[in-house]
């Protein structure tokens, strides 16, 4: 396919920090995949981050810093995707403050997520003009590259239905510059953290991407097994009531696996040696994204020189397109 014809995915983060196996399985694989069939941009949402975190701003470039050493860790390829920090794009303000004037308020109050999030963040007050906006921000983060594939989780798909409103209501308003962006949902490995709840930093239930082995180790030996069985002479139930079982799964072989249900259903093995195995698994494949993840920590100006490229590559595309959404508003011809 020649570079034209290939889609544009837009898809972001925000800034949390260092990343877990739950983001690798989740996120990172599915981006590292579509890098060979799509045109991508992925953006730090550092501006989305100020959203909650405007109390505590001066936490977001520690967290930027990790979360992209983590991202070309994992073989996120500045080669071949654009990577870059959204608030070194000035492009996404502008666009964000246009798209404002035609967003009724209503939409935003009705979105799912903002209320969510009020409730679960209630230590923070988001009762702030740019929380509310958070959506269209986004909208303004996909149209400015005119996305037309977007990679979210579940999560994200009420943010992806205002912006397709949005696009829409600009769109009629008043010329057809954007296509409608689609949310792309991947099929992603429900990973359980170390209590057996979804994997998240604020669980403080994640195994890090940079966790060295001893600290693998660790945290994997307290990982819940099977609470049914709490001696080893009681058979157990792997793959119906053993929480650990679910990343042996993911890390390892299936003559293993066949081998671990076998011994674990006859009382042939325990939870503490199982768990052993499976921590060696999880060191081996982070391996080398440790060591690629050190390099790149111990070289700050290719990290710096790769987002100052993205950017770059980035602001030429914003800048095309708000020349669009300007002569579309002023009724001039396009281009
Ligand atoms: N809101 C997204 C999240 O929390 C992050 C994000 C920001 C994003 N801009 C985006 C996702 C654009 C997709 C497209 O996960």
């Amino acid at each position: 396919m020649s570079e034209q014809a290939k889609q544009r995915i837009v898809s972001g983060m925000r800034p949390s920090g260092k990343l877990h196996l739950g983001h690798l399985h989740g996120v990172l694989d599915n981006w590292k995949r579509l890098q060979d069939t799509y045109e991508c941009f992925f953006l730090v949402a550092d501006w989305h981050a100020l959203t909650t975190s405007y109390e505590t701003p001066q936490e977001i470039p520690a967290n930027m810093d990790e979360m992209i050493l983590d991202w070309l860790a994992v073989g996120i390829d500045p080669g071949r995707a654009t990577l870059f920090v959204q608030s070194e794009v000035k492009e996404h303000t502008e666009l964000h403050l246009m798209l404002s004037m035609i967003t009724p308020v209503s939409w935003l109050e009705r979105n799912p997520t903002y209320k969510e999030q009020q409730l679960y963040l209630k230590e923070k007050d988001l009762t702030t003009f740019g929380f509310l906006g958070y959506p269209v921000l986004q909208a303004a983060d996909i149209l400015l590259y005119k996305g037309q594939k977007v990679p979210v989780g579940v999560d994200q798909l009420p943010h992806i239905e205002l912006t397709r409103e949005i696009t829409r209501r600009f769109n009629y308003l008043y010329r057809d510059v954007f296509p409608v962006p689609d949310a792309l949902l991947a099929e992603v490995p429900k990973l359980p953290g170390l209590d057996g709840r979804k994997m998240s930093k604020s669980y403080g239930n994640s195994i890090f991407l940079s966790d060295p082995p001893k600290v693998v180790r660790e945290k994997v030996s307290t990982m819940i097994t099977d609470v049914k069985r709490p001696r080893m002479s009681d058979p157990g139930d792997p793959e119906n009531r053993c929480i650990a079982f679910k990343l042996h799964q993911l890390y390892l072989p299936t003559e293993q696996l066949e081998l671990i249900v076998s011994e674990c259903r006859t009382a042939k093995r325990g939870c503490a040696a199982c768990k052993k195995e499976l921590a060696e698994a999880i060191i081996l494949q982070l391996e080398p994204i440790q060591r690629r993840r050190k390099a790149l920590a111990a070289d700050s100006g290719k990290v710096r020189a790769i987002l100052a490229d993205g950017a770059a590559r980035a602001r030429k595309v914003a800048r095309s397109t708000m020349a669009q959404v300007w002569s579309a508003l002023w009724n001039q011809n396009a281009r």
